[in-house]
């Protein structure tokens, strides 16, 4: 996709989101490209900047894999960061007590809407 086309706000069906699954998006915030992920905890669903709290890196080493294995929690792949899916805290790992940065959630109906957070981050 080309830069100029990405837009402040992403949306998806809720129903293509199953508890355990997410979804990477692109957003336009503050003339940047800002990669952003979606996922499904336990029915409800949370959205973050990609980028780890420890050493900024994209936290998939495996496109759209967040999740530890038991599905509980949110796993950076470069040091193992773990973060509350919920919150975005860090509570092991390399940078306890940092957190991800969150972008906003709505939802209309079965449609999921994640747009840039207001100010800058
Ligand atoms: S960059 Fe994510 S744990 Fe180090």
């Amino acid at each position: 996709m080309e830069e100029s086309a990405l837009a402040s706000s992403w949306s998806c069906p809720a129903s293509l989101l199953a508890a355990g699954q997410s979804a990477k998006f692109r957003l336009r915030c503050w003339d940047r490209t800002v990669e952003g992920f979606l996922v499904n905890h336990d029915g409800r669903f949370y959205a973050y900047v990609n980028r780890c709290a420890h050493a900024g890196t994209t936290l998939d080493w495996w496109p759209n894999e967040f999740f530890t294995d038991d599905g509980r929690h949110l796993i950076c792949a470069t040091h193992g960061a773990i973060y509350l899916p919920d919150t975005g805290l860090c509570i092991a790992g390399p940078c306890p007590g940092a957190s991800l940065t969150p972008l906003p959630v709505a939802q209309q109906g079965d449609t999921l809407i994640v747009s840039c957070p207001e100010g800058e981050p």
